[in-house]
């Protein structure tokens, strides 16, 4: 695929479509991804409450329903996940990228890369113009999406387990 480009990539790298089989395989990568990335940004208890079983039910809910995502695997196993759709919020692109995560021991070998292309090129095919991304600002999702070329456009306040956050837009125009 041409966007394994980089001299970087992990050699044993394999990106595919999940399916709804793969739904316990994606919300282990995503609850141990949301634990490495986030611990001092959430409160550790609420890290630990994160259970596999009710994101395997919401990701085998949407991966029925018509969502799709992709999978990075390393010798069988799932170190990563890409997902995306249409835009929550339409005024800053009609595309999203909903996820994007990698865990930890495979980061800085090209797959973050690799899944992001993946799905920005899906969201091209569904004839969605544009992409966004949400991210923390505190996190470490920022500056990769700089790097990317994303083009901060948005910033806004949530709050997860009562710490309230502030999250920023990066988008790729078409
Ligand atoms: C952000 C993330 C997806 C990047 O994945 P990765 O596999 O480490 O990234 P890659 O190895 O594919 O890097 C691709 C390029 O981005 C650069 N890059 C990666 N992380 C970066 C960062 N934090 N800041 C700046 N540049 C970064 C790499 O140097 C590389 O550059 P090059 O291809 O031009 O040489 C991964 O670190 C991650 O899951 N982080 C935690 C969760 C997160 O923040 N997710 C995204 C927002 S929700």
């Amino acid at each position: 695929m041409h966007w394994l480009r980089s001299a970087q990539v992990h050699p044993r790298l394999v990106i595919r479509r999940a399916t709804s089989a793969d739904a316990e395989a994606i919300a282990r990568v995503y609850v141990d991804c949301w634990r490495e990335s986030y611990a001092g940004l959430l409160p550790a208890d609420h890290l630990e409450s994160l259970s596999y079983g009710r994101f395997a039910q919401q990701w085998r809910y949407t991966l029925s329903a018509g969502g799709w995502a992709f999978v990075a695997e390393v010798e069988g196993e799932a170190v990563g996940i890409g997902s995306g759709g249409r835009a929550r919020d339409g005024r800053l692109a009609e595309g999203e990228l909903y996820v994007l995560y990698v865990r930890l021991a495979h980061q800085g070998r090209g797959i973050g890369r690799a899944l992001f292309e993946a799905c920005h090129y899906r969201l091209a095919l569904s004839g969605l113009r544009g992409m966004v991304a949400w991210t923390l600002a505190a996190g470490p999702g920022r500056r990769f999406y700089e790097h990317m070329g994303g083009v901060l456009a948005g910033e806004k306040s949530l709050e997860i387990a009562g710490v309230p956050l502030r999250e920023v837009a990066y988008v790729w125009p078409d």
